[in-house]
């Protein structure tokens, strides 16, 4: 398995391209099943879970093309994928495939609504707490679906096609809100749902489907409405910036010092989490097409956090920030709302040193003044690089294992940080 070390002391200064968006990618990739056209994306991010996606689609038939490179291109960045489900070979998503990323049994939304049946495994993914399927399950069923459980599979079926409704999420859900889309936009009549989740992913997914002939209004907002159309039609569409990898290397600058032009991306996709940076004492300048963060000197302000929906501060930056609070000045309280056992790199980040106490959803931080670096283990996708964060600020070496968990969802990690004068290698095997 391949490990990660870390030379931590070097300050980042330079450029940093900002890849396409994992989680806008997952689901665009997967809206390619509801029409019999070719779905086109472009800035589609080499990662592990992308690769694992494609293989989940071929399973249903859905052929893909990568297009070539033009000379000067910057290999392995931000791919242009076509995707053409011309026939739906299989309409089970298989426990084997769905078990190893969650974001795979959203294929039932559209299998349901152009297949009108669907047998999808129940879910796996990053291990961050209990994470149900019973909003996917109620939306489904709102727009007249019969679903029921059947040995670890849930069987859906809509014989005479799905139906508009009204549905109201008791709570926000991304992937559901994802999966209604999809579903309603071939469905018969209008669907409103309302509190709907507001992350730019969805807006992403929501412009793509109406380029493709959907009729979307309001994503974005917690209402969107959407007039059902019998087909769909292929379309072009570019994946947009991932405002994670966006925030986690705002937070790396943060933590080590330097001066940072994070290209390609935009400060409005994470402007709350900014704001947070902001008030740490951190330099945070939007410019055109691309955002700089730059900490000369100055020190780092404690700052309490609460996780939310968008567009509040995300869940998926809540363990890199905490890597930066622990070398604050003061005590900062980080709450998560959103998942219930998302602190597993606590007692990894106590390894390099860091104070933390636990109270359920809370986490007190308390700012030391040097971290010392050591081995520590991956446990999740964001879990991972707040190591990686916290070992560039870290005196000596640091060594991450089990760093699969970043290929999921960090294109090119090591060569985007040593081009800004970090110390990171990749040990393989
Ligand atoms: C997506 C993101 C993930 C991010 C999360 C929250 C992708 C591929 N993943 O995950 O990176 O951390 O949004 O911003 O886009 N829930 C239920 N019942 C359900 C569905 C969800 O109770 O049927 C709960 C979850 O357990 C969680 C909360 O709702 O507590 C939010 O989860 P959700 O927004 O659905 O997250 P994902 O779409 O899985």
């Amino acid at each position: 398995m391949d490990r990660i070390r870390i030379r931590g002391g070097n300050e980042l200064r330079g450029t940093i391209p900002i890849s396409g968006a994992k989680n806008a990618a997952l689901p665009l990739m997967i809206a390619s099943l509801l029409t019999d056209d070719t779905l086109t994306l472009e800035n589609v991010p080499h990662l592990a879970d992308v690769e694992q996606l494609i293989r989940i689609l071929g399973n249903h038939g859905v052929d893909y093309s990568v297009t070539g490179k033009r000379i000067g291109q910057e290999p392995g960045l931000g791919r242009t994928i076509h995707f053409t489900a011309r026939n739906i070979v299989d309409t089970t998503a298989p426990y084997e495939l769905v078990s190893k990323m969650r974001a795979s049994f959203w294929v039932i939304g559209p299998l349901l609504a152009r297949m009108h049946k669907a047998r999808v495994s129940l879910p796996g993914g990053c291990a961050i707490g209990t994470r149900p399927v019973d909003l996917f399950i109620d939306s489904l069923r709102a727009l007249g679906a019969t679903i029921e459980i059947d040995r670890g599979y849930i069987v859906a079926e809509a014989p005479g096609g799905l139906k508009g409704a009204r549905y109201v999420f008791p709570k926000v859900s991304v992937g559901a809100t994802h999966v209604l889309l999809m579903a309603a936009s071939l469905a018969r009549g209008e669907t409103i749902i309302e509190n709907a989740a507001r992350e730019p992913e969805i807006v992403d997914l929501a412009a793509c489907l109406n380029a493709m002939g959907a009729k979307i209004s309001g994503a974005g907002t917690p209402t969107i409405t959407i007039e059902g159309v019998t087909a769909l039609s292929g379309a072009r569409h570019r994946v947009l910036p991932d405002r994670i990898e966006t925030g986690t290397y705002a937070m790396a600058v943060a933590m080590t010092g330097g001066d940072v032009t994070l290209q390609g991306t935009s400060a409005d996709l994470l402007s709350q989490a900014l704001g947070t940076l902001g008030q740490a004492g951190v330099g945070v300048e939007a410019l055109d097409g691309g955002i700089r963060v730059f900490r000369n000197g100055g020190g780092i302000q404690a700052v309490d956090v609460m996780t939310d929906p968008f567009p509040g501060f995300p869940t998926d930056l809540q363990a890199q920030f905490m890597a930066l609070m622990t070398m604050a000045d003061g005590t900062s309280r980080i709450t998560e709302t959103i998942f219930e056992n998302r602190f597993m790199h606590v007692q990894e980040l106590a390894r390099l040193g860091a104070k933390i106490q636990l109270s359920g959803q809370i986490a007190t931080v308390e700012g030391v003044r040097r971290l010392a670096g050591a081995p520590v283990m991956a446990t999740d996708l964001r879990a991972s690089v707040s190591l990686v964060i916290a070992g560039l600020a870290a005196e000596g070496e640091t060594l991450v294992n089990r760093v699969y968990h970043l290929d999921r969802g960090f294109e090119r990690l090591e060569e985007k940080l040593r081009a800004c004068g970090a110390e990171v290698e990749r040990i393989s095997g």
